[in-house]
C-alpha cells in the first residue's frame, strides 16, 4: 500500500537517488486516503514517517551528498514530511469524527422500547419518591390557601444565606447552622444553603425591583447542614419556606396559617403548638411542633419521649430583613415560616427513622 520501506543500519552507504520523494508522496496520499480507522491511520503514520520509513532513510542519507544537492534534497524531504503530516492530520479528523458518530449510534439506548409484559410484571413501573409526593401534597395545601410556589438556588452567597437575614459575620446565630462551605471565592463566602430562608430574600428583592408587593409564597427545596444522620436528621434534607409580606399582617395570621396547614395535611388527630424561640430574622419568633404521629403524644424514642415533634420555625419578619431588601417596614409587615418536608413525610406515614428515606431500599420505598 505504501512505497517500499527502506531503512536499516546501512542506509548511509547507499546512493541517495534510490529514494524517490515524489513517488513517496504519491504513495502516501493513497495510503492515507484509504486508511479507514484511527488504528489503521496509526500504522500508516509509522510506515510513512517512522524511523524505518523511506523518507527517514532518505534523510539519513543526506550526509553522503554534496552541500548543494544536500540542501535541495533536504528541503524536498522536509516538504514531503510536512505534506504527509498535513494529510495525516486531515484524515485523522475525518476518521475520528466518523468513529465518534459510530460510537454514539452503537451506544444508543432506546428508552421508548416497550418492556415485555413478563419483565414488567416482575420489575414493575417506578413512581415518585415519598419526599417528592410529600412536597407536592404540601404545595397543594398552600396553593389552596392562596400561596404561590417559588424556588431559589441551592448554592448561596453569604449575603443571601446569612447577611440579609440579619446574621452578620461572627454573629453567634451562625452556630445554629453547621454550614458546608464551597471552595469558591473568598473563604466562607459561598455555601450550600443551610435553609430555604435565602429564597425569601430573593423574592423580596425581586418584588421591590418589580414593584410587585405584596408577597404570598412558599418555597420548597433542598438544604444542607453538617449534621450526623440520625432518626430525625439528614445532612441533605428538604424544607418548605413560607413568606407573606403585606399590609397589616399580624402574628394571628401566622398562627392561623400554621394551624390550617397542619390540620389540612396531617388531619384532625394531630395538633400543632407554637413555643417561643429565637431566630435572627424574625421577631417575635416561635418553633412549631406537632403531636408525634408515632406514639400519638404518649412519648416514644422518635420524639425523645416528649410526645411532640418539632416541624420548623416561624415568626414575624424582622424589620431589619425588610430593610435589607429595600422594603419600607412602616408600610409593610410580614410573617415567615420554614419546616422540614422530610419530617412531614416521616410524621404523616409513621416512619420511625428518617434515614430510611435515603437508603433506597426498594422494599421500603414501594410502600408509598
Ligand atoms: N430558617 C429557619 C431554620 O431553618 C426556619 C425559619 C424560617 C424560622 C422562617 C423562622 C422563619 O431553622
Amino acid at each position: 500500500m505504501t512505497a517500499p520501506t527502506g531503512g536499516g543500519p546501512d542506509d548511509r552507504d547507499r546512493p541517495a537517488e534510490v529514494v524517490d520523494v515524489a513517488g513517496i508522496l504519491a504513495g502516501a496520499q493513497l495510503a492515507v486516503a484509504t486508511a479507514g480507522s484511527s488504528r489503521h491511520l496509526d500504522e500508516v503514520e509509522t510506515e510513512l514517517l517512522g524511523k524505518r520509513a523511506p523518507l527517514s532513510a532518505a534523510a539519513r542519507q543526506l550526509g553522503t551528498l554534496e552541500a548543494e544537492a544536500r540542501r535541495d534534497r533536504g528541503r524536498a524531504i522536509q516538504e514531503a514530511r510536512a505534506a504527509i503530516e498535513h494529510l495525516l492530520a486531515e484524515r485523522r479528523r475525518e476518521v475520528t469524527e466518523a468513529e465518534r458518530h459510530q460510537r454514539l449510534v452503537d451506544d444508543r439506548l432506546d428508552l421508548t422500547e416497550v418492556v415485555c409484559s413478563e419483565v414488567r410484571s416482575t420489575v414493575g413501573r417506578g413512581h415518585l419518591h415519598l419526599v417528592t409526593t410529600t412536597r407536592d401534597a404540601l404545595e397543594d395545601v398552600f396553593v389552596g390557601m392562596g400561596f404561590r410556589v417559588a424556588e431559589g438556588p441551592e448554592v448561596e452567597s453569604d449575603w443571601y444565606n446569612f447577611g440579609a437575614l440579619n446574621i452578620p459575620p461572627a454573629h453567634p446565630a451562625r452556630g445554629m447552622f453547621d454550614t458546608f462551605y464551597l471552595a469558591v471565592g473568598a473563604p466562607e463566602s459561598t455555601m450550600l444553603r443551610t435553609h430555604t430562608s435565602p429564597v425569601q430574600v430573593h423574592l423580596m428583592e425581586e418584588a421591590v425591583a418589580a414593584g410587585s408587593l405584596p408577597i404570598h409564597a412558599v418555597m420548597p427545596g433542598r438544604c444542607y447542614r453538617r449534621d450526623t444522620p440520625d432518626a430525625r436528621h439528614l445532612p441533605v434534607f428538604h424544607q418548605m419556606e413560607g413568606l407573606v409580606v403585606d399590609r397589616g399582617i399580624s402574628f394571628a395570621d401566622l398562627a392561623g396559617t400554621i394551624e390550617t396547614f397542619t390540620t389540612a395535611y396531617f388531619g384532625e388527630g394531630i395538633s400543632a403548638r407554637l413555643r417561643p424561640a429565637y431566630f435572627p430574622f424574625t421577631e417575635p419568633s416561635a418553633e412549631f411542633e406537632i403531636t408525634c404521629a408515632l406514639c400519638h403524644g404518649a412519648g416514644c424514642r422518635t420524639c425523645s419521649h416528649t410526645g411532640w415533634i418539632e416541624l420548623g420555625g416561624c415568626g414575624m419578619v424582622d424589620p431589619a430583613v425588610l430593610a435589607a431588601t429595600g422594603i419600607d417596614a412602616g408600610t409593610w409587615s410580614g410573617f415567615a415560616f420554614g419546616f422540614g418536608i422530610d419530617r412531614c413525610a416521616q410524621m404523616r406515614h409513621g416512619i420511625s427513622d428518617m434515614r430510611a428515606l435515603v437508603e433506597n431500599d426498594i422494599r421500603f420505598l414501594r410502600q408509598f
